[in-house]
């Protein structure tokens, strides 16, 4: 028999979660508010875009269904995961209504169950929450008591999107806080059923875990703002190349290569808010994180230091293309994207602004209406803009044809091409256009 779990939440993390569990041989039972979301899942389709989900759904054979009646998920289950939004509030905290309301939901099925069960909270949430408001929340609409009847753990996903069903699969380990060994273990173990590859598990106390969620996000966010510190200092010093830095920094085995090629800012649903959370939190228990306050601060600068660029370069009689409007490549989401703030402060400017992105010009339209107008592909992008900036390192804008760019602009000089990432043949795009990669020093004298 396989592992029975329940995932309230079918949305980007909760849908692959329940599918992973369910190609794992579990017995899956998913939950969601939306009815939409249910029908999906109820028909074998994913409710959401991820990479890989929609044929993982197509191999499963009957064990995953979707329901809203949690007295169901939860009796005819073992372990509940919630994996419900955690909303950022006005000062950078998480909001734990929509938790506390699924748990409120679960604690009417936990009720109706005689046999050991366990909770466990996937979504993000503040130091202090498992123990506190979660754990009351189960409490009261139970009648039963955490640690005894029942058990709880905080076991956040580090997963990033595009890549979520490997890492869930596949993590470098497992994180679990836990009311008490036994509820620590069952995880544990329901874990090893889905996972591919027997991870270790940190298991610890919640706000040990709590903390250590919102340090990783942070950690990361400093590794990159690094890169990018790097990345400028290179812009000034003749003859730097940011790239052969950092890949000899990377070799050292106390820093490592991931997350250090110096670009632009981070964005995207994580980094940034968990980052802004921790300095926030550091505030409200009467403490500072210097370190976590610098690199937010730093990594807002990004989107000017890319405006003055332009602005020395051509005035807003010119339009300028943003390749890329994703916060990174291979996804749709634009949360904290560089190429959409860029847009948007180049618009501030005066700025005409054209954009293109393979999978994202849908949301953006929604989110910055008329302030920019968007390209049916790179090419027209690039035709249309005397000021190009490659700002999401798409594989396909690897790809753009040196061609594109011979046009002259109106006042017959060569179109300004930015290319964030280095993607480009340096010495190519030189030849044609006014080209300024990023991260790279001028020529020795
Ligand atoms: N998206 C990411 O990259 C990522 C990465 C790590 C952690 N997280 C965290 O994971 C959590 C979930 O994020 P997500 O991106 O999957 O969110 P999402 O918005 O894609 O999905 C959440 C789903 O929960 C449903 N829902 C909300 N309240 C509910 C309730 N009371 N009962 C049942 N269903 C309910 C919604 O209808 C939605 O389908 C958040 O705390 C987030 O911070 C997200």
């Amino acid at each position: 028999m396989g592992a029975k779990v329940s995932v309230i939440g079918l949305g980007k993390l909760g849908c692959p979660l329940a599918a992973c569990f369910a190609a794992n041989g579990g017995e899956v039972v998913g939950v969601d508010m939306e009815q939409r979301a249910v029908d999906a899942v109820n028909q074998g389709k994913a409710p959401t875009v991820e990479t890989g989900l929609q044929d993982l759904m197509n191999q499963l054979t009957g064990n995953l269904r979707a329901t809203q009646d949690f007295v169901d998920a939860v009796t005819s289950t073992d372990v509940t995961f919630v994996v419900v939004p955690t909303p950022s509030g006005e000062d950078g905290t998480f909001i734990n209504d929509y938790v506390v309301a699924a748990c409120r939901s679960i604690g009417q099925g936990l009720k109706e169950k005689s046999s050991y069960h366990v909770v466990t909270i996937v979504s993000t949430v503040m130091p202090g929450s498992t123990g506190g408001v979660i754990r009351q929340a189960l409490e009261e609409a139970s009648g039963k008591t955490c640690g005894v009847d029942f058990g709880l753990c905080y076991s956040p996903a580090f997963v990033a999107l595009g890549s979520v069903i490997r890492n869930f699969l596949r993590p470098d380990y497992l994180l679990i806080g836990e009311s008490d060994p036994k509820a620590g273990e069952t995880l544990e173990q329901f874990y090893q059923c889905m996972c591919d590859d027997e991870p270790r598990a940190e298991r610890m106390s919640f706000v040990n875990a709590e903390l250590t969620k919102l340090a990783t996000n942070a950690f990361v966010s400093t590794k990159i703002t690094f890169g990018n510190m790097m990345a400028q200092l290179c812009e000034h010093l003749p003859g730097a190349d940011v790239d052969i830095v950092t890949s000899a920094l990377g070799m050292d085995s106390r820093i490592g290569v991931k997350y250090l090629k110096g670009g632009i800012g981070y964005g995207g649903p994580c980094l940034d808010r968990d980052n802004v959370a921790l300095v926030a939190m550091a505030g409200n228990i009467g403490s500072e994180a210097i370190l976590a306050e610098a690199t937010d601060r730093a990594n807002r600068l990004e989107v000017s230091r890319l405006v003055d660029i332009i602005k020395s370069k051509r005035d807003t009689s010119n339009t300028v293309g943003v390749l890329g409007l994703s916060y990174k490549p291979d996804t749709n989401v634009i949360d904290a994207s560089q190429g959409v703030l860029l847009a948007q402060a180049l618009g501030k400017e005066g700025y005409p602004v054209v954009a293109y992105d393979p999978a994202a010009m849908e949301t953006t339209k929604q989110m910055v209406g008329e302030s920019v107008t968007f390209a049916a592909s790179a090419e027209r992008c690039i035709e249309e803009s005397a000021v190009i900036v490659i700002s999401t390192p798409w594989n396909c804008f690897a790809e753009i044809r040196p061609g594109l760019f011979t046009g002259k602009t109106a006042d017959g000089a060569p179109k300004v091409l930015i290319d964030c990432w280095r993607m480009l043949n340096a010495e190519t795009f030189a030849a044609i256009t006014d080209y300024v990669p990023l991260g790279i020093g001028p020529e020795h004298q």
